[in-house]
């Protein structure tokens, strides 16, 4: 079943973003339900692109589950099955929560992006470009576009409630958390991007950059929430096509863009919503790129079965 607007739930609903759906379960638990929209040039596209929700519900379990050892994380369930189970209420919705659901630990959320670039690219670039800085601070002189960074550098953005993050100094993140918190952040998202890149580069992927989310639980447990490592909340590029001096061409989002590039350059589209109406063929390789992500990262098929 592909999803743009969910069915009501018997839940209730806290918070619609530009792909996911969030639920309350109780006061320990979460839903977040991911559907099928996708966004470019942060405008959410009418037409929803067939599995992409379940891709990055099951990319997020999978790589929580490669980071069971490393991090405290929010996943309870990923499983529709499972999630059913402890929830009930959800027993008829089953076939449209399947695979793209997550039940989760509930936290408090810090109100910070923990951003880790590997590569020098997006606002960073951008940045740097017009005055050699990230986030106020100095860079090495002449860098290049994705050019590489050794090490990766932790440049944390506030969590905006709408328009665009803003990157923010290592000083602000200690003034809005403290400085424990601060360095446990900064530590845990330094590790799991690393993780992350390691496991990625065997299998011909680039994280370039990605954006962690930290919580604390009713514990007091720093916690890892949120989507992890999926092409929504990062840069992934393929490394047989890397190359420095330029922007890298998206791993799963290319397609989309260059379809609305085209549409801009020809002025049928003014880059507002709402977009253009999206050819099949566009919807459907982005599809196939998103379904191609979750082959690659895993090394598994994504199981289909119920989802169609
Ligand atoms: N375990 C958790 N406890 C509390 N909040 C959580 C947890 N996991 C995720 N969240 C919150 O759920 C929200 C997910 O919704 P969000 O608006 O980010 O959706 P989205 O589809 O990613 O949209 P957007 O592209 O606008 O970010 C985020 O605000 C995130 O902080
Ligand atoms: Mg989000």
């Amino acid at each position: 079943m592909t999803i743009a607007q969910l069915e009501p739930l018997p839940l209730r609903h806290l918070r619609r973003g530009k792909v996911r759906e969030v639920y309350v379960v109780d006061d320990d638990r979460l839903l977040l339900v991911a559907t099928d929209r996708v966004s470019a040039f942060d405008v959410v596209m009418a037409e929803p692109i067939p599995y992409k929700g379940a891709v990055l519900t099951q990319i997020t379990a999978w790589w929580l589950g490669q980071l069971e050892r490393d991090v405290h994380h929010h996943m309870i369930s990923a499983d529709v099955d499972e999630i059913v189970a402890a929830v009930p209420s959800l027993a008829d919705h089953r076939s449209s929560l399947a695979g793209r659901a997550m039940l989760c630990r509930r936290t408090e959320v810090f109100p910070i992006e923990c951003v880790v670039r590997g590569y020098l690219s997006g606002s960073a670039w951008k940045e740097y470009k017009a005055s050699g800085t990230l986030a106020g601070e100095h860079l090495p002189p002449g860098l290049r576009e994705s050019e590489r960074f050794d090490p990766p550098i932790f440049s944390p953005a506030t969590k905006a409630e709408s328009g665009h993050d803003e990157n923010i100094t290592i000083a602000q993140v200690i003034d809005t958390v403290g400085s424990d918190v601060a360095r446990e952040l900064q530590g845990l998202s330094r590790l799991i991007y690393g993780r992350g890149r390691d496991i990625a580069a065997t299998r011909g992927i680039i994280i370039a950059d990605t954006k962690f989310e930290f919580g604390r639980d009713r514990l007091g447990q720093i916690t890892l929430i949120d989507e992890v490592l999926t092409p929504d909340s990062s840069r992934f590029w393929p490394a047989d096509q890397y190359e420095p001096g330029h922007s890298q061409p998206s791993f799963d989002k290319q397609p989309l863009r260059d379809y609305l590039d085209g549409e801009r350059r020809a002025g049928r589209w003014n880059g507002d919503a709402p977009p253009p109406s999206l050819p099949a063929a566009v919807v459907d390789a982005t599809s196939a790129r998103y379904l191609d992500a979750f082959r690659r990262i895993t090394g598994t098929e994504l199981d289909r079965t119920e989802l169609s």
